[in-house]
């Protein structure tokens, strides 16, 4: 089976991380969020995909051209201007003769697709959208549905009050091909806004598959944050490794004997770690990075090839590629881009 992998929004809200990669690529455990998408897509039995890109198209296909050895195939599409996510399905109409599965690019869940598309078909639907409870659906697509499973409406971002269901669109769907037929041609075209409501409308079998598992929508820095401290807590089986408590260390990680590392806390490839550095918890450093002498990191986030100099000192940060900390510099709070400090606050 295939999957297609709606990957060309904006980021807009993940500024200032969707600077210079588009949002599917923030690095979630030291690899690219749509590589892990990619690879659990894999254990399900699926090999074959097609990443529908717009913002960044580029740096989404230099990366997998260099990872041949995914064993997955990959087709990209890329639009000259945003589709909309129906759009997008349109768009790659030619890529599917039969059931399909397409996914948000920003989601980190445990669903488990081969059970999501046995029920499809036990259900004979047309299409069927994963989904689960949440206290607050403000933000995203509501379902209500009937006893049997099937979707009754499709309420994106309803106002409070406009809407009952506390289950919502997870960003998981299989597809029957001839649903296809129903969506218009060069056409910018919200699935959620105005595909579901139509078929709903023209009487398809849309059936809701609800699951339990880890669910998070990585699109804010806070959610972004918070990801990877319930990934490090041992919350979510979306990373194959168990980082609950733990220290994971990379290949040639170099960590200077009078230096600590306090768990949970990843630490990738060839990264050092200098004298009396104090590195933890509830930290992700990526690969070839340098925490200098007599540092302290804690509940932070850096990408690759990060230099933190001495007596530096980062707290609930997020560090970005090729960064450097200056000597005695303070991030508290806040995202480290190049070198320059980021308007956003976090709020965590
Ligand atoms: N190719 C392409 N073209 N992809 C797009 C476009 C486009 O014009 N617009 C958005 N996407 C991709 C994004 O990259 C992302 O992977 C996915 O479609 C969803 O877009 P978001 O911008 O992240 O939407 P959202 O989070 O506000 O809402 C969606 O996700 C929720 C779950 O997280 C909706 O599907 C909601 O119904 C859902 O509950
Ligand atoms: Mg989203």
């Amino acid at each position: 089976m295939k999957a297609l992998l709606l990957a060309g929004g904006l980021g807009t809200r993940l500024r200032p991380l969707t600077d210079d990669l588009p949002k599917p690529m923030v690095p979630i455990m030291g690899r690219p969020l749509l590589e892990s998408i990619i690879l659990n897509l894999k254990k399900s039995g699926i090999d074959e995909v097609v990443i529908s890109t717009y913002y960044k198209s580029q740096y989404i296909e230099d990366y997998f051209r260099q990872k041949e050895d995914l064993g997955v195939k990959i087709h990209y599409i890329t639009e000259e201007s945003p589709l909309g996510t129906g759009g997008a399905i349109k768009n790659a109409e030619k890529f599917f003769d039969d059931t399909f599965l397409i996914l948000n690019s920003d989601i980190v869940s445990d669903v488990n697709y081969a059970d999501l598309i046995k029920y499809h078909k036990r259900k004979r639907a047309q299409v069927t959208i994963a989904s689960i409870e949440v206290r607050d659906t403000s933000q995203y697509g509501v379902i209500e549905f009937d006893e049997k499973g099937f979707i009754t409406a499709f309420k994106e971002k309803p106002k409070s009050g406009e809407s009952n269901s506390k289950y919502i669109n997870a960003g998981v769907y299989v597809f029957e091909p001839d649903v296809l037929k129903e969506i218009p041609e060069n056409t910018v075209v919200s699935v959620e806004r105005e595909t579901y409501p139509t078929l709903l409308e023209k009487g398809y079998r849309m059936a809701i598959y609800k699951f339990n598992g880890y669910w998070i929508d990585i699109g804010t820095i806070d959610k972004y944050k918070k990801v990877h401290e319930d990934i490090l807590r041992g919350k979510s089986r979306f990373i194959s490794t168990n980082f609950s408590r733990g220290i994971i260390l990379g290949d040639n990680v170099k960590i200077h004997p009078t230096a600590r590392v306090i768990g949970p806390a990843y630490i990738g490839n060839n990264t050092e770690i200098d004298a009396y550095a104090t590195v933890g918890p509830y930290t992700v450093i990526g690969n070839n990075c340098r925490i200098g002498q007599e540092s302290k990191v804690s509940k932070s986030i850096l990408w690759n090839n990060v230099k933190v100099r001495r007596f530096a000192r980062l707290d609930n940060a997020v560090v970005t590629s090729e960064c450097i900390v200056e000597v005695n510099m303070e991030i508290k709070n806040t995202v480290f881009t190049a070198n320059r400090l980021a308007s956003s606050t976090m709020t965590t």
